[in-house]
């Protein structure tokens, strides 16, 4: 059961007895996240203060060095999730390869893994604009007390047993599903508090928003620009607006509420698209899914895509069912 302004950490534990794999640690993982969730936030909400306590890679007034936003939030999500040894791995956009988790005393007894895009649009930092965190969590397929390996992270999106965003936006939000709907969290800062703002959120079957970088329009596959075209040329009361911040988190965030659909489609400058399979699509598709909207590549199911690298690309066509049918019908007849 849950309540409008119900906190997460009630929320977390009243919910765990109806996940299926009941034994805490899926809640502990939250738990940390939403700790290093408020950190970041913290650090984030600084950006705008960069001329006058340093930007990347100056050293600050106590002596340390400044780090990236992007590096930072990576430390931060690491930390929080080895130091109170919750996961046996994580991979990250910011790490070249997995990294494997273990404490002596544990002996690699920990089930789950996770995938995380620390700082999602980081570009944006720069002109006070909304990012996000984006993580995804799997359940480790190798056996439990040795080490990971590259399999326990190259698991299909259906797989998934959570997936969620951080929204650091005009209000910082959480949003994540263990597979039973989308709930949406809303940070009181004063107290450092998350509060149950939109419980069981759902995307608008239809929607009127397109959100697309149109600048690579004249290099889009045909499906795709006749979509667009479709979009910007609806008779009657155009129904149709587009919207496009750059940021994937902040994009479909909009979209979920309002109705719409996110396109970053492949184009001759980006074969695969630019989005990862991993730690941004598969969370993203499973987040939608379970709002009732929909995730493709413009031809199948992103979740049922077999990944064969950890930073592997794939276009991304996401958000409210009929939009994301309609563009895959504008692919198949292209
Ligand atoms: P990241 O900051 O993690 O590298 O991701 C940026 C992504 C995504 O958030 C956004 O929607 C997309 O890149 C924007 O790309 P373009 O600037 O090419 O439109
Ligand atoms: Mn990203
Ligand atoms: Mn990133």
């Amino acid at each position: 059961m849950s309540r409008k302004n119900q906190t997460l950490g009630e929320f977390i534990i009243e919910n765990q007895s109806s996940f299926k794999y009941t034994s805490g640690e899926l809640s502990r993982l939250i738990n940390s996240i939403r700790l290093a969730a408020k950190v970041v936030n913290h650090e984030v909400n600084k950006a705008g203060l960069v001329d006058i306590i340093g930007a990347a890679g100056d050293t600050n007034i106590q002596g340390e060095d400044q780090q990236k936003l992007d590096v930072y939030a990576n430390n931060k999500f690491i930390q929080a999730m080895t130091k109170r040894n919750i996961v046996c791995g994580i991979a990250s956009e910011e790490e070249d390869d997995f990294i494997s988790i273990n404490s002596q005393d544990e002996n690699h007894q920990n089930k789950y893994v996770v995938l995380i895009d620390p700082l999602d649009g980081s570009s944006n930092i720069d002109v006070n604009v909304s990012v996000g965190t984006i993580f995804s969590i799997y359940r480790r397929v190798t056996p439990v007390g040795t080490p990971v390996t590259i399999d326990d992270f190259l698991q299909k999106g259906n797989q998934q047993v959570a997936a969620g965003y951080i929204i650091y936006g005009t209000s910082t939000m959480i949003v994540y599903t263990t597979g039973d709907g989308v709930n949406g969290f809303t940070l009181n800062p004063a107290i450092g508090t998350f509060y149950l703002s939109h419980p069981n959120m759902l995307f608008p079957e239809d929607g009127k928003i397109y959100s697309v970088n149109e600048g690579n329009y004249s290099h889009f596959p045909q499906g795709i620009k006749n979509y667009i075209k479709y979009c910007q040329m609806e008779e009657g009361d155009r129904p149709y607006t587009s919207r496009y911040i750059g940021s994937l988190v902040s994009d479909f965030h909009r979209n979920m509420i309002k109705g719409g659909i996110y396109m970053y489609p492949k184009s001759s400058k980006n074969p695969n698209g630019k989005l990862r399979l991993l730690y941004e699509c598969n969370p993203m598709a499973y987040i939608a899914e379970q709002a009732n909207g929909k995730a493709s590549d413009g031809f199948m199911r992103i979740m049922d895509i077999e990944p064969t690298e950890l930073h592997q690309r794939v276009p991304f066509i996401c958000g409210s069912k009929n939009m994301v049918e309609k563009t895959e019908e504008f692919m198949r007849n292209a």
